[in-house]
């Protein structure tokens, strides 16, 4: 992981992350405690959280993990607690838990719909409104992991794709409101990222890998150092004058599908 920022750029800050024990969280968790960070990790699997603390801290990172899920409000706010608590104010937040599959709706039951918005918007919400009172303010900054589906309606995920467009929505009244009270809430898009739950359950095949890279402007997949780097540039202070965007990483693939082959034969040269 090679980045330009400072090594003690948060030194002493204390970062919370849902969704932190695996993936494109934390490849965020593992490049803010190099950066000096307290980092706090919370998730619902307590090997999963176990092994990612140990990770952290082989890598030389203050770190602490916590299980929760994010669709038990009382317990979000406990676990926030419980980090400022031990820490002090948070100077981070990042929504990134969620939980997604393919469905066409036909197969989806209410529940199965309703899982997904509660995991991913509601669980945005709670963690997000309950941190309200553990901020650093001013300074603090929230910052949600979106998706292109919440712009862009996708076969076999109406669930994701409505909770992700709330999510969008949620991140830009919260920079409304809290915004006089210094907080910045903004949201970043990955598009698709390597070695990550998402992107196997996404583009399960060789293939379809293959075939993804076509469609994507930059023709190539992302990696979680790429979302990790946004998420730093958002926690610190380069960022201090961004509040209700939503930051694609995505190698452009939120423009459409960049694969014209077809259309070559046809080009003037
Ligand atoms: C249809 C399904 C389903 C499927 C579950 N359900 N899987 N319906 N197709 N493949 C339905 C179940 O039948 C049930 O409804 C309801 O959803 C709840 O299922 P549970 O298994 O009880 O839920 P839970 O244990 O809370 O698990 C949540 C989960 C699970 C979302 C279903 O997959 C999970 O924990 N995922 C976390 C990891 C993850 O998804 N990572 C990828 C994030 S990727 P009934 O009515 O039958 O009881 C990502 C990137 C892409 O977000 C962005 C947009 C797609
Ligand atoms: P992942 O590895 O499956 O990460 C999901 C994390 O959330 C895990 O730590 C999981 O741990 C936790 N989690 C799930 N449900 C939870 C719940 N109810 N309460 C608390 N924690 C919960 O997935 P990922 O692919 O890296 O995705 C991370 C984020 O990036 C998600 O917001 C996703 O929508 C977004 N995203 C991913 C891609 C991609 O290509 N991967 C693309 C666009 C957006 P437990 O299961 O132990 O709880």
């Amino acid at each position: 992981m090679t980045h330009p920022f400072k090594a003690d750029l948060f030194k002493d800050k204390t970062m919370f992350i849902t969704g932190g024990s695996s993936g494109i969280n934390l490849g965020i968790a593992e490049k803010y405690g190099q950066l000096g960070a307290n980092v706090v990790i919370m998730a619902r699997n307590p090997d999963k959280i176990d092994k990612a603390v140990a990770l952290l801290k082989s890598q030389g990172s203050e770190a602490m993990g916590i299980s929760c899920d994010v669709r038990d409000y009382d317990g979000v706010e406990a676990a926030l607690k419980k980090a400022f608590d031990h820490y002090g104010e948070l100077q981070t937040v990042i929504a990134g838990a969620a939980g997604n599959f393919l469905s066409p709706i036909v197969g989806l039951t209410s529940k199965g719909f309703q899982t997904v918005i509660d995991i991913d918007l509601m669980g945005t919400f709670n963690v997000f409104r309950a941190s309200y009172d553990y901020l650093a303010k001013p300074g603090a900054s929230l910052i949600a992991i979106t998706a292109r589906q919440a712009i862009h309606p996708r076969p076999f995920q109406a669930h994701a794709c409505a909770a992700k467009a709330g999510v969008n929505m949620l991140c830009k009244c919260l920079a409304l409101e809290w915004g006089q009270a210094g907080i910045r809430v903004n949201a970043i898009s990955p598009g698709p990222i390597d070695d990550t739950e998402g992107f196997r359950r996404l583009v399960p095949t060789e293939e379809k890998v293959e075939a993804m890279k076509r469609e994507i402007p930059l023709k190539s997949i992302g990696t979680k150092s790429d979302i990790a780097n946004m998420a730093t540039y958002l926690a610190s202070e380069a960022s201090e004058y961004c509040t209700g965007g939503i930051f694609n990483v995505d190698g452009g693939n939120e423009l459409g599908n960049a694969n014209y082959d077809f259309l070559t034969p046809f080009a003037r040269t």
